[in-house]
């Protein structure tokens, strides 16, 4: 199963996408995962995305392709993945386009997911995530608390706001959303594996998208 997951910061991505992975068994990729990790090995690749994840702005388009083109060939993609927060331009749309045709892989699903913009400023205030990047397990202060107040509830680590959470810089991530990733729902409306669906209550989300999936 090779899904995208499309949506606004804070609309649930994370939150379904790791939900899917128990259901199919397969990864959840997400580019901000990957670079929120390099951030805090203090890689080169980390060293030059910082600067553009703090501001809230889009880490450059060969930075991420880098990302991505090495993680999908990791072994436990074989029987798929889910992009999660990827593409988020049309230019990396087009990107992977040419990446999957050469790899002769297709995709099942392209999903959308939708909420409301004053109940996303909600759930990115109050999200709490796990400081360990090798975990960054996701809560919420009001509809997932952790079992341990400011603790994970898997490894332990504490739990942080992430920088890019402070009201004005979410602002600014929804102004980019807007610009540069809003435009891919036009671009593949039209495909017949596209579809949009609320994010309100996760397990309906996750009910509608396996009627969906396994119809
Ligand atoms: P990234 O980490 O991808 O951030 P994002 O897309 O802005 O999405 P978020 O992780 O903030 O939100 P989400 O939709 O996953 O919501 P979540 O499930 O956590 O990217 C960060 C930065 O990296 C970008 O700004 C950019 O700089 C860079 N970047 C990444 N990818 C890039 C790319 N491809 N190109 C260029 N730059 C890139 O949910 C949020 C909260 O709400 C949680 O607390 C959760 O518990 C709660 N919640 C979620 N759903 C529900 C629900 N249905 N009901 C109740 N609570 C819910």
């Amino acid at each position: 199963m090779r899904i995208i997951m499309l949506g606004a910061p804070g609309v649930g991505k994370g939150t379904i996408s790791s939900e899917l992975t128990k259901l199919y068994n397969i990864p959840q990729i997400s580019t901000g995962d990957i670079l929120r990790s390099e951030v805090s090995k203090g890689s080169e690749i980390g060293k030059k995305a910082e600067s553009f994840m703090k501001g809230g702005g889009l880490v450059p388009d060969d930075i991420i392709m880098e990302c991505v083109e090495s993680r999908l060939s990791e072994d436990d993609c074989t029987n798929g993945f889910i992009l999660d927060g990827f593409p988020r331009t049309i230019a990396q749309a087009e990107l992977l386009k040419t990446l999957l045709h050469r790899k002769s892989l297709s995709l099942n699903a392209i999903i959308n997911l939708e909420a409301p913009e004053d109940l996303i400023m909600r759930r990115l205030t109050s999200r709490r995530t796990c400081s360990n990047p090798s975990c960054q397990a996701i809560f919420n202060i009001y509809t997932k608390p952790p079992k341990r107040d400011g603790v994970c509830d898997f490894c332990e680590s504490p739990l942080v706001q992430r920088e890019d959470e402070k009201e004005e810089v979410i602002m600014h991530r929804l102004r980019v959303y807007k610009e540069n990733t809003l435009p891919l729902i036009e671009y593949y409306k039209n495909e017949p594996i596209f579809f949009s669906i609320p994010c309100i209550d996760p397990k309906e989300t996750v009910d509608g998208i396996r009627r969906r999936l396994d119809s």
